[in-house]
């Protein structure tokens, strides 16, 4: 979750454990240093709180003046002090730490092994070090150069070395890394709140960038080690903006981390023909003995669990229910051990889920978890887990974990639809290729936040808005609403579009906001019906839809383009906006964003 990075003239462990303070803010699992001293690398290490790792260093005099840290939010493998950071090659010449996730580790760590290395951890990270070591000719900048050809993935990593005590290298790659430079040295780190207690003078490292760090200097080069040129910037920001990476609030920062959250669930599971999910140990058999799939989540993870059951069923031909998990225990469900059932949860710990995971587990059924918490409860009580890569989420409006919980859910949809072979292997193909583009395109949508943002006064003062759509656009309009009430505390409904005119549009006045969602082709014209309906009633309706929907964006008060995708892969995108609404009326009221009232971010009580 954060790498941190010391070179210069103090002693470095209580530098490094400030450093650790400020960036463990929140949602770490582990912690731990290692600093070198007397031609040695020491390292300390532990599973919980800093203030663990804290007692470990008490009292334990160091006077070493380099060295490197880590929080960990766990990826590949539990919590646990072994799989915590700094992960050491095989005889303690090289130390690493790093954030992101190295892809082909897999097969990268049944080489190393097989060329004679020895490992201590279930993590990604460990194949580093002893890459280093396979790689090392006597001079560490070269041996990094030369591994990071090697590996897959998103990075931003620091090694430390005995075999060149004055120098620390750092490289970065889809992930962040920044360098300070300070009076008594230079700072790495994930990010600004580290290093801004000790100096405002930095370097922001670019994509596929290298530092070299020595107490005379820093240089940076290009991967292929081409030199470049940085520019110092001089960083103004607060500290408790710096935790934000300058974002005002948490929600904000998580909205803009989908496009990395998205890229990083897909990381490693996809080629161009089809999924792998490596974590799934399931037969073609007894995939094809499944004869229905039941899907239960609270809030959020619910309406993720919607738009899984959509795919489940028009992909994979399996017939699938969804439940809110504090209902289904309730309802007496048709479980059995022909029952695929899938558990949806950011946290992994929330209560009710646990006890419907348990309730199916009783009955016999096969229990697939989608998780953000490696270690959670749900992920130890399931059967098999897909992680969602979202990193951890703070606030309490979930953003991130929805739409990789959906990016999770497209991936099952299409494990079971390769397996069962009920589309043809060109389908697949496509749609493959549209997912690998779905990360950039969510990074796109900001090119128009200012357009979101002029849209919040228009609902700031309802006190009643109705979100609307049709198939999968009722899904994300489910989504949309509870950002807006839990945000903002506006009353927020949504509705199928078709069933307004059954009642609900007896509500509907000229102060009545509608958004009206319109991203599934073949429902353009029913769902532009509806909007006319409204229409005819005063009501103001803001249109979220594609380029080309020109009878919609001409009907509506205001509209939004969002950018070209396939209906089924709509959701992710149309849900962004939505949540930057919700995040902008929640700021036009005055409200606590990140921390809505009466709400906790896990639900651990039933
Ligand atoms: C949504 O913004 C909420 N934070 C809430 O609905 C949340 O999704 C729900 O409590 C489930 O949490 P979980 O995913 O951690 O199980």
């Amino acid at each position: 979750m954060g790498v941190f990075g010391y070179i210069g003239k103090s002693n470095a462990v209580p530098v490094l454990v400030g450093g650790l303070r400020k960036l463990g803010f929140q949602g770490y699992d582990s912690t731990g240093v290692a600093v070198l001293e007397e031609g040695r690398i020491l390292v300390a290490k532990s599973a919980g709180k800093l203030a663990e790792l804290e007692e470990k260093l008490n009292g334990r005099i160091f006077a070493s003046t380099i060295g490197i840290g880590h929080t960990r939010w766990a990826t590949h493998g539990k919590p646990s002090e072994s799989n915590a950071h700094p992960h050491l090659d095989c005889h303690g010449d090289f130390a690493v730490v790093h954030n992101g996730i190295i892809e082909n580790y897999f097969e990268l760590k049944e080489w190393l092994i097989k060329e004679g290395h020895l490992f201590r951890s279930e993590t990604d990270t460990e194949v580093l070090p002893h890459l280093i070591e396979h790689f090392y000719e006597g001079k560490l900048e070269t041996a990094v150069r030369k591994i990071l050809t090697k590996i897959e993935g998103s990075y931003s990593l620091i090694v430390l070395s005995r075999q060149d005590p004055g120098t620390l290298v750092a490289a970065r790659k889809n992930n962040s890394l920044v360098v300070g430079l300070g009076e008594d040295g230079y700072y790495l780190a994930s990010n600004f709140s580290p290093i801004l207690q000790h100096t405002k003078n930095t370097y922001i490292m670019e994509d596929e960038e290298i530092a070299v760090l020595t107490r005379e200097g820093a240089h940076f080069t290009d991967f292929q080690g081409k030199a470049k040129e940085k520019i110092l910037y001089e960083i103004s920001w607060d500290p408790s903006a710096a935790e934000k990476d300058g974002y005002d609030h948490f929600m904000l920062k998580e909205i803009f981390e989908q496009p990395k959250a998205l890229r990083d669930t897909l990381a490693g599971r996809l080629t161009d023909e089809k999924v792998v999910l490596k974590e799934m140990d399931l037969t073609p058999e007894q995939i094809a003995g499944f004869n229905k799939v039941a899907i239960v989540g609270c809030g959020t993870a619910y309406h993720a669990g919607l738009i899984g059951r959509t795919l489940i069923e028009r992909w994979a031909k399996l017939p699938v229910e969804v439940d809110i998990a504090s209902e289904f225990r309730y309802r007496t469900p048709l479980i059995d051990e022909r029952t695929l059932v899938v558990v949806l949860s950011q946290s992994g710990e929330t209560a009710d889920t646990l006890a419907g995971l348990r309730e199916a587990k009783r009955l016999g059924a096969r229990i697939v978890a989608i998780t953000n918490v490696v270690g959670s409860s749900v992920s130890r009580e399931a059967h098999d887990v897909i992680y969602t890569w979202a990193g951890p989420e703070i606030a309490i409006a979930s953003t991130k974990a929805y739409t990789t919980q959906i990016e999770a859910m497209i991936l099952l949809a299409l494990y079971l639809t390769q397996a069962k072979g009920t589309m043809s292997k060109e389908w697949i193909r496509e749609i493959i290729a549209e997912l690998k583009k779905i990360p950039d395109k969510a990074g796109e949508i900001f090119t128009q936040v200012a357009k979101v943002e002029q849209l919040a006064p228009l609902i700031k003062e309802a006190s009643s808005a109705f979100f609307i759509g049709r198939g999968l656009d009722w899904s994300v309009a489910l989504e949309g609403s509870l950002k807006l009430k839990e945000t903002s505390y506006i009353h927020a409904e949504a509705y199928a579009a078709g069933e307004l005119k059954h009642g609900t549009i007896a509500l509907v006045t000229e102060e009545t906001p509608i958004i009206a969602l319109a991203t599934q082709r073949d429902l353009y014209d029913k769902t532009l019906s509806s909007v006319n309906e409204l229409k005819a009633r005063e009501a103001k309706v803001i249109g979220f839809t594609f380029e080309g929907n020109d009878s919609f964006g001409q009907s509506v008060d205001e509209v939004f383009y969002l950018p070209e995708t396939i209906n089924e892969l709509a959701p992710i995108l149309t849900v962004i906006p939505l949540q930057l609404l919700a995040y902008y009326v929640s700021l036009a009221r005055g409200n606590d964003v990140d921390r809505p009232r009466n709400l906790v971010k896990s639900v651990t009580v039933e």
